[in-house]
């Protein structure tokens, strides 16, 4: 943890496999401005959500110790579902900073609906966890949770952010699992268990229409930022604030997201090479 003065505002790292992390982002900047935000995309390893579990856990941990070593910051935010579900446990034994990670919010969802018929639409790899199951058996036992795991999706809430427009009725394409679910039509409330998902939020909006609630862990987390915050000896907002993102690998599409990444009030973007080597661990289609 940084040892330097207290006249500092506080450092958090939000960490991802890409954008999606942005989503979580923006609700700490709303319920948090005076915090310096450092954004990691582990874009040298995207997607995780199509990662074994052996090697996301590992690869979480490399990253991690190699960003941690470039700047020391105050709290880490597993802003990954794909990642939380799996690795928090391995992480908090390895790093002495607050760890908030962020998993679907089956609860929350649970509580709110009405029909008793939940979706869950999060990577093939969230869909598979025994953590997520364990959620669904805790706290929705009662409901008829429909799971939909798709990578492509985390595909284009990149796309988007870099600006390019979505094939016309990909978006529905992959929904339609959802409708086609013998009680698709009583779906009232669905978990947006990705990071990457809120980025598409309208559009995702405009296919399912108004009836359909979405439900995701933004807020939840930046309000667990704030807990452990006021455990540190450093005032929010004691100096200017200043965002940066981190990525693992130069690509062009890392230019491509400058503009995105400006809204976000962050200009300072730079590149931290940690290779990734795919020795054909993409187990989860
Ligand atoms: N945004 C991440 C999540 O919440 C990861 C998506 C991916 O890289 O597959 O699961």
């Amino acid at each position: 943890m940084p040892t330097d003065s207290h006249d500092r505002n506080p450092r958090v790292l939000v960490f991802d496999s890409g954008v999606g992390g942005l989503s979580v982002v923006a609700e700490i900047q709303r319920q948090l401005p005076g915090c310096d935000l450092i954004y990691a995309s582990d874009n040298a390893a995207f997607p995780y959500g199509t990662k074994s579990e052996a090697t996301l856990i590992e690869r979480v941990d490399v990253v991690l110790h190699r960003l941690l070593a470039r700047e020391a910051v105050d709290i880490i935010v597993v802003a990954c579902n794909s990642a939380s579900t799996l690795a928090l446990p391995a992480i908090r034994a390895r790093f002495s900073q607050p760890i908030v990670g962020v998993v679907p919010a089956i609860k929350p969802a649970a509580a709110l609906s009405s029909t008793r018929v939940i979706g869950l639409l999060a990577t093939p790899g969230t869909i598979a966890r025994q953590y997520t199951r364990d959620l669904i058996r805790e706290f929705a036992s009662d409901c008829e949770v429909i799971s939909l795991g798709s990578s492509e999706l985390v595909q284009m809430a990149e796309q988007h952010l870099r600006a390019q427009p979505l094939a016309p009725g990909a978006l529905a394409r992959i929904l339609a699992p959802l409708h086609s679910h013998p009680r698709g039509a009583e779906m009232d409330t669905l978990v947006l268990a990705c990071t990457h998902f809120p980025l598409l939020r309208q559009e995702l909006r405009d296919v399912l229409g108004e009836t359909v609630r979405l439900v995701d862990s933004g807020e939840a987390i930046a309000r667990r930022v704030q807990h452990w915050l006021a455990t540190l000896p450093l005032s929010a907002g004691a100096r200017p604030v200043h965002h940066e993102a981190w990525f693992t690998r130069d690509t062009s599409e890392v230019r491509a997201l400058a503009p995105a990444l400006a809204r976000f009030g962050i200009q300072d973007l730079s590149v931290e090479p940690v290779p990734f080597a795919d020795s054909n661990n993409s187990c989860i289609n």
